[in-house]
């Protein structure tokens, strides 16, 4: 028995659709699409309507370039390949003034964006003056601004706002360009959802939603997102420990009482983060302990309805990856990213 992997391709051109058909909408698909991956999730993606695609690296920027001559392909980090980036037209973004001023000569012909900075302070231009600058630059094809708020998904600070206002500041005084520009983005998940499409603003530039998770609780509707991802495993062995008695490696778990232990056929060795083991599985549409995680097998407290061969359901539709995240887990990308799907047996819901 193995533990499985399930993919509904269905579901993720659904919840694509979702989204593109109320907002045109530039898909981050980098880290092999959450860990979907790619190939697989641009042909959802595609099929859904959306026709712009954003990645941090030129190896998956090219990919995406082989699978359609037509879509606008952004590569969201700094590349100095002018030569491929030009050959498989691919829309670079420039991370600041000096390295336009380095690479003017370089630069010449391949289409570009302009990063603000603004507070998350990983890339981007730090004032718009210089921004202008390049617009004016006739040899320069730009096609686009965009920006990335540090706080979208974070509601215990007033920092949003500031943000926000920092970047409407930029647009504002970048205001006779913004005509001739097709891409101004800026907004994530979070920020779609809880404000809708900005004023100026071309597309938004989404992750999470797009892949069927809500990008924060809150009081969203689940059917906002239906999950494209199931993982289950397999109940391999049943043991009863008595009271006082220790199970796992330097008794990981020792037993109030005398306890039966279902031992799973999964662990963090196929990606399963480690703060997963605080929150329970399903079997049998009951929710059980975790009380050991290790690299291939966990041990779950069970009762005397569990036998050998049931399966053991980590993530579902009533096990959702937002809902843990909501509790403290981790982000949904972290807790994709981490699955080494070669491990499973895979399952596609086509
Ligand atoms: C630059 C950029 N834009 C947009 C997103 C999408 O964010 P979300 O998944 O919250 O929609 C990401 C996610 O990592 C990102 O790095």
């Amino acid at each position: 028995m193995t533990a499985t992997f399930i993919r509904n391709h269905r579901r993720l051109t659904e919840q694509a659709l979702s989204i593109q058909s109320k907002v045109d909408t530039i898909a981050i698909v980098k880290n092999d699409a959450y860990n979907f991956g790619l190939f697989d999730t641009f042909t959802a993606f595609h099929k859904a309507g959306i026709r712009a695609f954003a990645t941090t690296n030129l190896k998956e920027a090219k990919k995406l370039r082989s699978y359609d001559s037509d879509i606008m392909v952004l590569l969201l980090d700094p590349c100095t390949e002018f030569e491929e980036m030009r050959e498989h037209e691919i829309t670079l973004s420039l991370p600041s003034y000096s390295f336009y001023q380095q690479y003017k000569d370089e630069l010449k012909g391949l289409s570009v964006q302009l990063v603000f900075r603004n507070d998350l302070n990983r890339l981007g231009f730090t004032d718009s003056s210089k921004m202008a600058a390049v617009l004016d630059d006739a040899s320069i094809k730009v096609n686009g601004l965009w920006t990335h708020f540090a706080y979208a998904d974070d509601f215990q600070t007033n920092r949003h706002e500031k943000e926000i206002n920092n970047w409407l500041g930029v647009l504002n005084d970048l205001t006779s360009y913004l005509p001739r520009l097709s891409y101004i983005h800026a907004q994530n998940s979070a920020s779609y959802i809880t404000n809708g499409l900005m004023a100026n603003h071309t597309h938004i530039r989404g992750g999470v939603i797009l892949y069927g998770t809500r990008p924060y609780v809150g009081n969203l509707d689940l059917s906002l997102a239906r999950q494209t991802v199931e993982v289950t495993a397999n109940v391999i062995e049943l043991t009863d420990i008595k009271a006082g008695e220790s199970a796992g490696y330097s008794a990981a778990f020792t037993a109030k009482a005398d306890t039966r232990l279902a031992v799973c056929d999964i662990g963090y060795g196929n990606g399963l983060i480690l703060s997963r083991k605080d929150f329970p599985v399903s079997i049998n549409g009951n929710h059980y302990p975790i009380r050991v995680m290790m690299m291939s097998h966990l041990l779950v407290e069970v009762d005397q309805s569990v036998s050998i061969g049931d399966t053991v359901n980590l993530y579902n539709d009533e096990l959702r990856f937002d809902e843990f995240t909501e509790r403290g887990i981790g982000s949904f990308s972290q807790q994709m990213a981490a699955f080494n799907k070669e491990t499973f047996t895979q399952v596609d819901i086509t």
